[in-house]
């Protein structure tokens, strides 16, 4: 036989994927699915990494990959086919990854709260036997849509993380997960060296420091050979980092990533930066990086989150994307619903993801896409890998993420990691084909539902550019009215909202901020005229008043008021939406999400009373007669104080 050409015919079995009475396996949920392909592994193959091809018709189909991965990657993508009815021509497909590394961060803590998780304690156990199924079938939903990476433990990492015990655990983690593609990294504490190790100091110039990190890294390979490398929040909400000593960011960044290079490891290290003294914390992140543009060693990428400021139901691209082109960056998106209604509000992310990759940041003339620069197509001799991180929405409970829509989430992060160009309808129909039914009765509605949640979010929650309207600490419901004596600024909604007697938003143009400046043209001008910024961002980018015309010849107020309205009736078409499909879906899944839509609803409501209400004490407008008033009084949902803290 060919040395090269290892043929398997079989017909594999993609094992162990029944359905129990929950719905714990999910999009893979349909019993044993038996795929009948001839399997061929040439690593002469022309594909890139991981990707497979899939050729010739049912009764003579083969598989071909590089390695045995891209196989297993090319079987779950025929049995997603034969899910979705498209597996009975013949076919002659080629894909080929567009992120090389696609992966999940985990805000999961030691102690098993996972940090803004919804969905039930840690998956990883830590302090118990270790749950060897689950973590197969974690592994098995993840490789069949293409994830191919996990960071274990919070951004707010314990120094503890990386104990010889700890590792431990870690290697057997990484045993369980490695025959399905997914390679483990974990997030460390930049104080370690003195918190773990007993040095003085966690100087990044220092050569104990240096050492301590080399060692640490050996012991981590000894254990974890193919171990995938640190993600790294420094200097940020509290956390140590190297400006402690009076270092940059590329100083420590670079001094891990020393460490990490005999052994192919990187660092992805955060933007995510700000400081009560920035008078405008979208800023902040773009002044403290972009200076640091090409001093970053080539196992280094800059992990921005999608938004200059946090997840916020709508933000524009964080600039920072189209600042750096000497350094390899990488995209963050928050897959847990943070700022979203956690597990209750049915909100599909994938237009908020695809809205960020898609937007063209100018910085290399028109269609510098920040979907082309972190795949390292605009610049491809800065690039060496590329890679894209999601914030996991996965605990413990039956259905994994607390909502059973919320799995979509998940779903299409790694299916958008692998191919950015499928479209938000694409991924919602084939998640629903495989998890629900393909019945049109039952889709065609229901896609129509995902589709336009997320925009529906941002009516109720927050229109119009207007962001960080939520209550204190917690972000599930509004708190626009919020003031906590001694905290910082920009954690509070005011600093946000900035609304007065003239108007409301935050002045982030050249005569405010300065915000607008830190993108290209011709976005910086488009934002900073109030005449072409685009509506959905007024708010974040103007102060405007209260009458000021929009584009619909309302006013301001008239509009941020029919916007609430929208949401809300958005809400209950998805009511009656839910009523009409309830034959085509079994009773608890029916069931369970029906409950969940009555919060929303109910929740959406919430948000306009307290929204209009108190914006309304401003603008000094009436609700406008054509929509609906407020039903709660103000003063009462002043009272509301949830006793809910930032972790399940
Ligand atoms: C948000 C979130 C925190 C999290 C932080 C981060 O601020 O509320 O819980 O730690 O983002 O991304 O680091």
């Amino acid at each position: 036989m060919n040395k090269f050409l290892a043929i398997l015919l079989s017909a594999i079995v993609i094992a162990g994927c029944s359905r129990s009475a929950g719905n714990d396996l999910l999009w893979l949920c349909d019993g044993d699915p038996v795929v009948k392909a001839e399997v061929v592994v040439d690593p002469d193959l022309g594909l890139i990494n991981d990707g497979f091809m899939i050729q010739g018709g049912p009764r003579d189909r083969v598989i071909k990959a590089k390695t045995e991965i891209g196989t297993l990657y090319g079987k779950y993508a025929l049995q997603r086919l034969e899910a979705t009815g498209k597996a009975d021509e013949v076919l002659d497909i080629k894909e080929e990854p567009s992120y090389e590394r696609r992966i999940l961060n985990h805000w999961d803590n030691l102690d098993n709260t996972v940090e803004r998780g919804y969905a039930g304690w840690s998956i990883w156990h830590w302090g118990e036997p270790v749950p060897v199924d689950l973590i197969k079938d974690y592994a098995r939903l993840n490789a069949s849509i293409g994830i191919n990476g996990t960071v274990l433990n919070n951004v707010n990492a314990t120094p503890e993380m990386l104990n010889q015990e700890k590792l431990i655990r870690v290697a057997e983690i990484a045993d369980i997960l490695r025959p399905y593609g997914i390679k483990v990294y974990l997030s460390v504490n930049f104080s370690s060296p003195a918190a773990l190790g007993g040095l003085e100091t966690s100087d990044p110039l220092v050569k104990e420091v240096q050492e301590w990190w080399a060692a640490k890294v050996a012991e981590i390979y000894a254990l974890i050979p193919d171990f995938g490398g640190f993600l790294v929040k420094a200097n940020s909400e509290g956390l140590p980092g190297p400006q402690d000593y009076g270092r940059s960011h590329s100083d420590g960044a670079n001094m891990l990533a020393d460490a990490l290079a005999p052994y192919d490891g990187i660092v992805m290290w955060r933007a995510f930066v700000y400081s009560p003294k920035s008078p405008d914390r979208a800023n902040q992140a773009s002044e403290e990086f972009q200076p640091l543009d090409g001093e970053f060693r080539d196992n280094v990428l800059v992990q921005i989150k999608n938004g200059p400021v946090d997840f916020q139901p709508r933000e524009p691209f964080s600039p920072l994307f189209g600042q750096m082109p000497k350094t390899q960056l990488m995209p963050e998106f928050q897959i847990t619903q943070e700022y979203l209604g956690f597990s209750n509000h049915l909100v599909y992310l994938h237009p908020l993801f695809k809205e960020c990759l898609d937007s063209d940041t100018y910085c290399k003339g028109p269609g510098s896409t920040i979907a082309d620069i972190t795949t390292g197509k605009t610049y491809p001799s800065v690039y060496k890998t590329t890679a894209i991180a999601g914030v996991a929405n996965i605990g413990r409970d039956e259905n994994w993420c607390g909502h059973d829509f919320a799995q979509s989430s998940w779903y299409a992060f790694g299916r958008m990691a692998w191919d950015v160009n499928l479209s938000s309808e694409e991924i919602a129909r084939e998640w629903l084909q495989q998890t629900f039914t393909s019945e049109p009765e039952f889709l065609e509605p229901v896609l129509d539902m995902m589709l336009t949640s997320r925009e529906a979010a941002v009516d109720y929650m927050m229109p119009l550019g207007f962001h960080h309207l939520f209550a204190w600490t917690h972000h599930y419901g509004p708190e626009p009215w919020c003031e906590i004596p001694g905290a910082r600024p920009d954690w509070l909604p005011k600093y946000y909202h900035k609304a007065d007697q003239e108007g409301v938003g935050f002045d982030r143009t050249t005569n405010g901020s300065g915000n607008t400046c830190h993108y290209h043209e011709p976005l910086a001008s488009m934002y900073d005229s109030i005449e072409t910024c685009p509506e959905e961002l007024l708010l974040w980018f103007h102060h405007v008043p209260w009458d000021y015309e929009m584009a619909s010849g309302r006013t301001l107020w008239d509009e941020i008021c029919l916007h609430y309205e929208r949401g809300i009736n958005t809400v209950q078409g998805y009511q009656k939406i839910w009523e009409g499909v309830r034959p085509y879906v079994d009773e608890a899944r029916w069931e369970a999400v029906r409950a969940k839509l009555e919060i929303q609803e109910s929740d959406a409501r919430w948000w306009r009373d307290a929204c209009v209400q108190y914006f309304g004490e401003f603008s000094g407008m009436p609700v406008p007669q054509d929509v609906q008033q407020p039903q709660r009084p103000l003063e009462e949902l002043k009272k509301i104080k949830l006793d809910m803290k930032h972790h399940n």
